[in-house]
């Protein structure tokens, strides 16, 4: 049988025609989609088919070809543990995390300045989480060290700043995550031979809102490339660098949580993050201490830290209002493994 084919939900694909209509293949995959669907997915899943089959039409992607990027994903599910999620560094070298939290800090920023819930335009930019963070650190007192062996000529740097709400006004009892790479440019996670922790902590905010640490200049790193993350970068020819950063996470009740970096601004790499998160509003300078003495008084430095401190970094944070959240939307978490699907 010769002459195109048409589709509509429920009919099968002609092999014989010449010239199979693939816009109406992709409709016919969309309509398949029952009304029973949640709003978000009704909205959501249409884009997402008609975008991917768009590719696959375009690229004109070959069965070895899909048939790879399916292993590809496959290997990234099977190295995936509670220390390393393979699957966001692939989201990541495609520069989808940073483009998901771009519209995040978008959408909600500009959904608080309307209903006054932050104070104009002065919500902290967020930034990735990447995959690093750890849950359940405990709270540690102001002023004390992330650094939990000494790293000998590093750049021993005093970080401290205050986090405010949506009026302007100081938070207490805000807790502020912190982690940076080693000197080695490696996360505690990845080299066992380091303290718990090391590099890592978590305050709480005085009554002035105010945290303060001393913690390290951090270096440049290599995201992990051993695996599936790894072999798109080789792919595509790049590298895999990061500019050196610290990362935060923002808690306080009532608020949004603020997920965010900074970036030194004499870092490599500022420019080509093989991640794609750096914001120029969260460039940052490492700002030289003369004769170990910091110039903004704060918590006591530990005796033993005094001689090698050089840095000081002031990094404030203003929060928006939380909203509770309207639309549960895509909840494929809760979904039950073994559920029924629709008949
Ligand atoms: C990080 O900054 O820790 C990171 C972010 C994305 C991918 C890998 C690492
Ligand atoms: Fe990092």
């Amino acid at each position: 049988m010769n002459g195109t084919t048409g589709f509509s939900s429920g009919q099968t694909i002609n092999a014989y025609a010449e010239d199979i209509d693939l816009e109406q293949y992709t409709q016919s995959v969309v309509a398949a989609i029952s009304s029973k669907a949640s709003p978000r997915v009704r909205k959501a899943f249409p884009i997402l088919i008609k975008k991917l089959h768009e590719f696959i039409v375009e690229a004109d992607v070959t069965v070895e070809e899909w048939l790879a990027a399916c292993a590809l994903l496959v290997e990234a599910g099977k190295v995936t543990n509670d220390q390393r999620d393979e699957m966001v560094l692939v989201s990541d070298v495609l520069g989808v995390e940073s483009l998901v939290d771009i519209l995040e800090f978008k959408r909600t920023s500009e959904a608080a300045k309307k209903e006054q819930r932050v104070k104009s335009n002065e919500a902290s930019h967020s930034a990735i989480l990447g995959p690093f963070y750890r849950h359940g650190v405990q709270v540690q007192p102001n002023g004390t060290t992330i650094v939990r062996q000494f790293e000998k000529d590093a750049d021993y740097t005093r970080l401290f700043g205050q986090v405010f709400d949506h009026e302007g006004k100081p938070i207490k009892g805000a807790t502020v995550d912190i982690w940076h790479d080693a000197p080695d440019g490696l996360y505690d996670a990845q080299d066992p031979s380091k303290p718990q922790n090391h590099c890592r902590g978590r305050f709480a905010t005085d009554e002035n809102g105010r945290y303060e640490t001393i913690c390290l200049r951090p270096t440049p790193y290599p995201i992990p490339f051993d695996h599936s993350a790894g072999k798109l970068l080789q792919l595509m020819g790049r590298h895999p660098y990061r500019p050196a950063h610290i990362h935060f996470w923002i808690e306080a009740p009532g608020h949004k949580t603020l997920v965010s970096q900074v970036f030194d601004r004499e870092s490599d790499y500022l420019k080509d993050d093989a991640v794609f998160a750096v914001k120029d509003s969260l460039i940052i300078d490492f700002v030289p201490i003369d004769e170990g003495q910091s110039s903004k008084a704060g918590y006591t430095v530990p005796a033993e830290l005094k001689d090698v401190l050089k840095y000081e970094l002031q990094q404030d944070f203003h929060l928006t209002k939380a909203v509770s959240k309207e639309d549960p939307g895509l909840d494929i978490q809760g979904l039950a493994i073994g559920g029924e699907p629709a008949r």
